[in-house]
């Protein structure tokens, strides 16, 4: 995939103090959807590595579950909302198609003084949320941040296409960023777009090119398409190549990294990765097996974990790297 990283040199150290997470009660498993769609447990389990995901309930909205992890991530980092200068949510699930998912959560959380918008990077979207939130605070504009990867995939997903409608599910997971010091905080980001493979997933209906009609309805464009084969050669090579070039960046190799926490699509892809880079199984966060595929909110929800399990500690080096629909991709070097 030919498209120039954009890489960036920081100033100011932006810290990540408090992570959040949140998932939906309600569990679909493999062994369901053997019910709904021409598939087998085996099946789902050796392309994907999935077990079960979580589903949203009907009333619940992104900015619902974008909230909960908001909350708990202040919690975590011990800031008040009122202390919240901005809040980005990277979501293709908005509750709307405005106003932003970030305008809603600031409402639901009672950041009153906070700026707030949306990022669509799809898989990428938390990764671009924190590289612009880390921009806002590095210049000195801001002092904190909120950050989240939302997304209802549910109520995209076309639950009559078993190729698309085992892999993906619902979540949030947030972060809190801030200036802090020196020795910590985010390293080195990369980040890629390339927008010549827009087909190969996509949304295609109910926004300005297809807007909703009796047509679009029939032909089931209002539902997620991938085109896996080609997403899976792409995402592999644009996420090793990006990970590789953060840590060059900040003249780190794997050796250095404790823990590396990639987009949870797919068992194969992570794996794929993991060998690329030649990193032992051990230093790489999986969740995908609970979870699937939620796009934004996957690698907040996976760092949540793996901050709150002990899995990283202070002064660890924790390496995310992400993928998704447009394409965009970025990865990101820090020390905890
Ligand atoms: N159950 C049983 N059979 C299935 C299912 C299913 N759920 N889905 C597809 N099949 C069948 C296909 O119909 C096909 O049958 P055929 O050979 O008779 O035509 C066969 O399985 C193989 O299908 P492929 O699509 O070629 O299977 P592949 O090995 O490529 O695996 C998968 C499919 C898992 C989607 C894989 O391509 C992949 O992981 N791609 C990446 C997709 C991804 O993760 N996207 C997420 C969004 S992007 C991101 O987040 C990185």
């Amino acid at each position: 995939m030919k498209s120039a990283h954009k890489t960036s040199r920081l100033p100011r150290r932006v810290v990540i103090t408090g992570t959040g997470a949140y998932v939906p009660d309600r569990v679909l498993t493999n062994a369901d959807l053997e019910r709904m769609v021409d598939t087998t447990d085996e099946w789902i389990v050796t392309r994907s590595g999935i077990r079960e995901r979580r589903i949203a309930r009907d009333n619940e909205a992104t900015s619902d579950m974008a909230a909960e992890a908001a909350r708990r991530a202040l919690a975590a980092a011990g800031v008040a909302p009122e202390a919240v200068e901005l809040i980005i949510v990277g979501t293709v699930t908005p509750d709307m198609p405005f106003p932003n998912t970030a305008c809603f959560v600031q409402n639901l959380i009672g950041a009153h003084k906070a700026v707030c918008f949306d990022i669509e990077a799809a898989c990428s979207g938390f990764l671009y949320g924190v590289e612009t939130a880390r921009q806002f605070i590095a210049s000195g504009s801001i002092h904190t941040a909120l950050v989240i990867g939302a997304e209802k995939l549910s109520c995209i997903t076309d639950w009559q296409d078993r190729a698309t409608c085992v892999l993906f599910g619902d979540g949030a997971g947030a972060v809190v960023l801030s200036a802090g010091p020196e020795e910590r905080g985010i390293l080195s980001t990369v980040m890629g777009s390339d927008g010549r493979l827009t087909d190969l997933l996509q949304l295609p209906g109910g926004g300005s090119r297809y807007p909703t009609s009796a047509n679009t309805l029939e032909k089931r464009l209002h539902y997620m398409k991938m085109t896996g084969r080609e997403v899976f050669k792409h995402a592999v090579r644009a996420m090793s190549d990006a990970a590789a070039a953060a840590l060059n960046q900040c003249g780190m190799t794997v050796a250095d990294v404790a823990c590396i926490v990639p987009h949870q699509a797919n068992m194969r892809i992570i794996e794929a990765i993991r060998e690329r880079l030649e990193a032992p199984p051990e230093k790489v966060y999986v969740n995908l097996e609970k979870y699937g595929n939620m796009s934004a909110a996957s690698i907040p929800v996976a760092l949540d974990e793996a901050a709150r399990s002990g899995r990283i500690r202070k002064g660890d080096v924790v390496l995310l790297v992400g993928f998704g629909g447009g394409f965009t991709w970025g990865a990101m070097v820090l020390r905890w």
